[in-house]
């Protein structure tokens, strides 16, 4: 089949989908994903050397920008946006998936890793959702995607820390949803059970990775949510792994 016209067919092509935390691993995996769809691809994260890798390994017929940025700092996310603005005037999808996890017995939390949590799950989403919306208020459409995680409605024991940060992501994205809906922004919160991914590499409990969701199942259905029809919405969305369902 011809691959152009296959991605046509997309309803992400030619769209200009920023994914923040592309480097990861459920950024690397909706890479993966759009880069089928037509979509033109911008990729943030840190290591600008990560970034450049994961350019090389995407078909020639993409159009993809890359652009290290550090979320925490808000400067650097207008930065970000600035250099979208001038390559595209356009940003129609922002995916957040950038984040860190820490899960440890709240007494042993210490004040660093309490900022460095806030500081980056909530503060930094927060930023990049915030400099997104106004980029496509001009335009008066865009969807904005966050990976926030099951702990952003469920709690859990030795959660506190990232439970705070990610059940802040949850109220900010509500309340922004109300603010932007009448500029035909959407809102798509997707709350994954455990994913493997290098996330888990740095959390000191011991997990079964094989029972884990697999990067692309999520990734997966980041694509349905984006591909959706304009006119719905899809608010909250859940998966996951059959080893640990939570209703
Ligand atoms: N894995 C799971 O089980 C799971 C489940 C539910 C939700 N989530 C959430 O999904 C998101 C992605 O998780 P993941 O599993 O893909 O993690 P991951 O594999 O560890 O990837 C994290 C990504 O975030 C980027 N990043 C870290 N700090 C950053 C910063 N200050 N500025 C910009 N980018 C930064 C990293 O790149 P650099 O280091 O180069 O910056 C990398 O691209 C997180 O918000 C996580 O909480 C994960």
């Amino acid at each position: 089949m011809n691959v152009k016209k296959c991605n046509k067919m997309s309803a992400l092509t030619d769209r200009v989908v920023l994914v923040v935390g592309a480097t990861g691993g459920i950024g690397q995996a909706v890479v993966e994903q759009l880069q089928e769809t037509g979509a033109k691809l911008v990729l943030a994260a840190r290591s600008s050397d990560r970034l450049q890798a994961l350019a090389a390994q995407l078909p020639s017929s993409v159009t993809v920008q890359i652009q290290p940025c550090d979320i925490t700092q808000p400067q650097q996310v207008s930065e970000l946006m600035q250099a979208i603005r001038s390559e595209h005037g356009q940003l129609d999808v922002l995916i957040n998936a950038a984040g860190a996890g820490l899960l440890k017995p709240y007494q042993k939390i210490t004040a660093a890793e309490l900022d460095q949590m806030l500081n980056l799950n909530l503060k930094g989403c927060f930023y990049t959702t915030q400099q997104a919306a106004e980029l496509m208020k001009e335009q008066q459409q865009g969807h904005i995607c966050t990976v926030v995680g099951i702990l952003g409605k469920h709690s859990m024991a030795m959660g506190s820390a990232y439970c705070a940060a990610k059940f802040g992501v949850v109220g900010f994205s509500k309340c922004m949803a109300e603010e932007l809906k009448r500029y035909g922004i959407r809102f798509s919160l997707f709350y994954f059970g455990g994913v493997d991914t290098p996330f888990w590499d740095a959390v000191s409990l011991k997990i079964d990775r094989q029972k884990l969701l697999r990067p692309a199942t999520a990734a997966r259905f980041i694509r349905a949510a984006l591909e959706t029809d304009p006119h719905a919405v899809p608010l909250e969305l859940s998966l996951m792994p059959d080893s640990h369902v939570f209703f």
